[in-house]
């Protein structure tokens, strides 16, 4: 194989150690702060019908018409590698019944999206994401948006932004989409021509565009909410209210739409000044999806891990320490017989809980210590055959340099004890 096949396919990475620690750690911590929130993790599957995301995300999006990766199965039905997660997951809590209408869940895991790779655009990316469903009510939108703040600083984030804006309800969009066109139309031919298309088939995502020439003419453009019924402002000035009190600072953004279909009311974003063009680390808000003919509301939020990763070094979080999931123990095997008995010795101490390395491939004993050293592990145990035939091992402590014969039968409670005692624990499973 050329070596260039022996890489993933562009805009897709692997993940290795030690970048792999940041992702664990990100992962450990949502897993609690979404326990203290009291929600369910769900997983559904990477590949769906293409038409629950056209229906859902809505078919006139970027992330449809250009971002998706749609194939016919065998079995000749069009199917997609989610771009997101928010449509599978109401598949699944739809098909719940009543119950599934009101919970609350989180999600992790890989999105699909065919966008030109660059920095903070990738083809495979991961996302956390979380679902709250239940009818619109401001506090609950409180509620979601504090549960990502306090989720980001337990990342350990601290110069995030919140941008937050209203898309007001179903009822105003007929007004909004017109007063839009009416604004937009005479100022077309500074659109691009993805943006004059998008006049007829979905204005909305006018203001959304990354081009700057459409950006400028979307900054001459009024707040949206003056568009909107009296009860949409009422609604967003009680979400606001909620957020002073509690304490969340956040920007009006009042031409922020968000790049997906399905949202009504509350929209956010969360930016981390670090990331440059792509600075958007999370972004959610409330929904309303029809699928199966009844229609699911709720709000939720997707932050990309990446992009969390990213702004965490950029704050100076640097590589985590892997000194917890170093060895503690590292076994020397001078010759054949010593690395089966030490195979066999070694796998007694992960029995009882131990992180244990070493090789069984009878390279020599200085490539060996070498490895033992580079290991990071407190104690090694040497053995060749004249500590076989002695019934004994070498036990070193790598810390003082102190090197002692001991008794095969004494090896895992000395061990044991070593290791115990250098951890301030009573049991090897509960010392790391
Ligand atoms: P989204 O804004 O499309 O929302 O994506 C959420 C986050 O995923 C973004 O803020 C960004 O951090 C990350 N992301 C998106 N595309 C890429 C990419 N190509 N490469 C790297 N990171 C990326 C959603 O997906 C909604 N489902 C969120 C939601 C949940 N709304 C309600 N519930």
């Amino acid at each position: 194989m050329k070596p260039e096949k022996l890489q993933p396919l562009p805009g897709m990475n692997d993940l290795q150690f030690p970048e792999i620690l940041h992702w664990q750690h990100v992962e450990e911590v949502a897993r609690n702060v979404f326990g203290r929130f009291g929600l369910r993790e769900v997983r559904t599957p990477l590949l769906e019908r293409a038409e629950l995301f056209e229906r859902s995300i809505g078919d006139t999006t970027d992330v449809v018409q250009k971002e998706m990766y749609v194939f016919e199965d065998r079995g000749g039905r069009r199917v997609a590698l989610r771009p997101e997660g928010t449509a599978g997951v109401l598949r699944n809590l739809a098909g719940r019944g009543p119950e599934g209408r009101a919970e609350r869940v989180y999600y992790m895991g890989p999105m699909f999206r065919s966008e030109r790779p660059q920095a903070g655009r990738r083809r495979q990316f991961h996302q956390i994401g979380v679902e709250i469903l239940g009818p619109a009510e401001p506090l609950v939108d409180a509620e979601c948006i504090v549960l990502q703040v306090l989720l980001l600083e337990a990342f350990g984030l601290k110069k995030i932004g919140l941008r937050l804006n209203t898309r007001g309800s179903e009822k105003d969009l007929p007004r909004l989409r017109r007063s839009l066109r009416d604004l937009l139309e005479p100022r077309q031919a500074r659109l691009c021509e993805d943006c004059r298309r998008r006049l007829q088939s979905n204005v909305l995502r006018i203001l959304d565009c990354k081009q700057e020439t459409c950006q400028a003419v979307v900054r001459e453009l009024p707040p949206l909410d003056e568009f909107m019924s009296q009860e949409s402002r009422d609604y967003f000035n009680r979400l606001e209210r909620a957020l002073d009190e509690i304490g969340i600072s956040y920007e009006r953004e009042p031409r922020l739409i968000r790049g997906l279909d399905y949202y009504l009311h509350t929209i956010w974003e969360i930016f981390h000044p670090a990331l440059g063009a792509q600075d958007a680390i999370s972004g959610g808000g409330r929904y309303r999806v029809d699928l199966g003919g009844e229609s699911i509301e709720g709000i939720g939020f997707a932050l990309g891990m990446e992009r969390v990763i990213e702004a965490l070094q950029a704050e100076g979080a640097g590589a985590l320490s892997a000194a917890t999931d170093g060895p503690q123990v590292w076994l020397v095997s001078i010759g054949r017989d010593a690395a089966l008995a030490n195979l066999a010795l070694a796998t007694d101490l992960r029995r009882k809980g131990l992180h244990c390395g070493g090789e069984f491939q009878s390279r020599s004993a200085k490539a060996q210590m070498r490895a033992a050293g580079r290991s990071g592990a407190e104690l090694v145990i040497v053995r060749g055959s004249a500590e076989i035939e002695r019934g004994t091992v070498v036990l070193k402590d790598m810390k003082t340099g102190n090197e002692d014969a001991v008794p095969l039968t004494e090896i895992v409670e000395t061990v044991l004890g070593r290791v115990n005692r250098e951890a301030g624990h009573d049991t090897a499973g509960t010392s790391r």
